[in-house]
């Protein structure tokens, strides 16, 4: 059989084949198989050579039709296929009930947090902010907590490998910026940067360098309070507490205050309450949080006279009241990120 006439059959198979192909990798293996570099349709161009002068052209011009054909037939195909492999396998169910999108949470450390701000609120109180890596003037001197104190070991607190080249830097070549260990700090900045009266509490994380079990983490939710005003009494601060409390954790909670020492109030108390959830435990009191009058060496380290101004503050930790309040009995399922834990509240 002459070349001339091996073109339409050739051309009618590859074709066939093209536009049989069930999928795009069937349709690419039969591309390769006639129009790749090897492919059958290929080697017939290949043969044009042989031809004498006289068939060449009618056989070139032929070949070429045929190719510009099987081009069309194989970019069809692959439009069928593709537009094929995009559809949707079913057909759709327009009865069929909406997919619903799982609605996300607020994480419960943060519900307790808005819960406690809220109760807060109410009494006039502002929400005041400050930095977590903090220096060892706000952190700790200008709280009346001296250089020997054990809070400042740097066993006990993290300390950032910097050198803070200010009068801030601790004696003896001690870095300076710390991660701050508890939210008392901001007492200070805002007494600083405004005069009295003050009345304002201070959500917020605090690090200490505590090895992680049940009830540690090495970094945790407090919130302080600072009140300044004239003839401030323990009796203020007694009543601010049982009215948050009460908020919070029901109206039958009961608080108590015993006696303690912080550096930065004078009287110091720690404060206990009591309720159902505190029974369930199989205890009548838990301590939740320390606090005291302003000493009056931290209102003259931040300019207030003494003589004229005083103040209570308080610091309680976060996740000890929702621990309670949700009965969960390990810390650190705040900090896994779990969401099986967290979709719960
Ligand atoms: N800063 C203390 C702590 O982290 C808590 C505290 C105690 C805060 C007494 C106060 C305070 O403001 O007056 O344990």
């Amino acid at each position: 059989m002459s070349l001339l006439n091996e073109i339409e059959p050739l051309k009618q198979a590859a074709l066939n084949e093209l536009k049989a192909a069930p999928d795009l990798a069937a349709l690419e293996q039969t591309k390769g198989a006639w129009i790749g570099p090897h492919g059958r349709f290929t080697a017939l161009m290949k043969q044009l050579g042989t031809l004498s002068k006289e068939e060449k052209p009618a056989a070139g011009k032929l070949i070429n039709a045929a190719k510009v054909e099987l081009e069309a037939a194989l970019a069809e195909r692959r439009g069928e296929l593709e537009l094929k492999a995009a559809l949707p396998k079913e057909p759709a169910d327009f009865s069929a009930p909406g997919r619903r999108r799982a609605l996300g949470k607020l994480h419960p450390l943060t519900q307790v947090t808005e819960d406690i701000v809220r109760a807060f609120r109410k009494l006039g109180f502002a929400v005041a902010d400050g930095p977590e890596i903090e220096d060892e003037y706000h952190c700790f001197d200008a709280l009346n907590t001296p250089a020997d104190h054990p809070a400042r070991d740097t066993q006990d607190t993290f300390y950032l490998n910097v050198a803070q080249p200010s009068r801030l830097a601790g004696a003896g070549g001690t870095p300076a910026l710390l991660l701050r260990t508890h939210t008392s700090s901001v007492q200070i900045r805002v007494m600083k940067s405004q005069p009295p009266p003050v009345r304002i509490i201070v959500p917020g994380r605090v690090y200490r360098r505590d090895n992680a079990d049940a009830t540690h983490n090495p970094t945790f939710q407090q919130i302080e309070g600072l009140y300044v005003d004239k003839n401030v009494t323990v009796g203020d601060l007694k009543g601010t507490v049982e009215f948050v409390f009460k908020e919070l954790l029901g109206e039958e909670t009961k608080i108590r205050f015993r006696p303690h020492y912080f550096s930065y109030t004078e009287p110091s108390f720690e404060i206990d309450f009591s309720n159902a959830l505190v029974k369930k435990l199989g205890k009548d009191w838990l301590e939740i949080a320390g606090c005291g009058m302003v000493h009056p060496q931290v209102f003259e380290n931040v300019g207030y006279d003494p003589e004229i101004w005083t103040g209570w503050a308080f610091g309680f930790g976060i996740e000890r009241i929702a621990m309670i309040r949700y009965g969960i009995n390990d810390i650190r399922l705040f900090y896994e990120n779990d969401v099986r834990f967290l979709k719960q509240f």
